[in-house]
């Protein structure tokens, strides 16, 4: 199994119904596809895991990675020999206090605040870990 983790800054703002429908499109294409993962959102920047056969997980972060509605896509593990998914069911961390965490299932709140944390490979292992404790 194939696992991919980046991190990325928005280019538009995106605000509660632009990540609603990213979410609600990400979840259709990646069932389709087999991929499990979490994107968590936090004040601009995305930080994603994608996991599940290695052809599916690399053709869907080609198109993430084209996506002009964010920069700085920096892959901060691959793992192209991954033993489990981490992931049961894809899920999404959101920091917007707007109450839309509470209409989807799989939204979770960040609380230590993505922006603020360096996102290197352990660090984003880390958090990434204890979302997928918590969902
Ligand atoms: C931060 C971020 C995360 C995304 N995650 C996914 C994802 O997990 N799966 C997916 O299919 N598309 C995801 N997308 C959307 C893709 O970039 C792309 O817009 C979508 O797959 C449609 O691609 P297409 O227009 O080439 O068909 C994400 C986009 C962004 C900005």
């Amino acid at each position: 199994m194939f696992r991919v983790v980046y991190s990325s800054v928005e280019v538009e703002a995106f605000d509660s119904g632009l990540l609603k429908r990213l979410l609600i499109n990400s979840r259709l294409r990646n069932t389709e596809m087999g991929i499990t993962g979490m994107l968590i959102y936090d004040l601009g920047v995305f930080l994603q895991m994608l996991e599940g056969d290695q052809a599916a997980v690399q053709a869907t972060f080609r198109r993430i990675e084209r996506d002009p509605r964010h920069r700085n896509v920096s892959v901060l593990w691959q793992d192209a020999d991954a033993q489990h998914r981490i992931c049961g069911e894809w899920s999404m961390g959101f920091s917007d206090a707007s109450g839309a965490s509470q209409m989807l299932k799989g939204f979770l709140a960040v609380e230590g605040g993505l922006r603020a944390a360096v996102l290197d490979r352990s660090n984003a292992i880390k958090i990434l870990e204890s979302y997928s404790s918590a969902a």
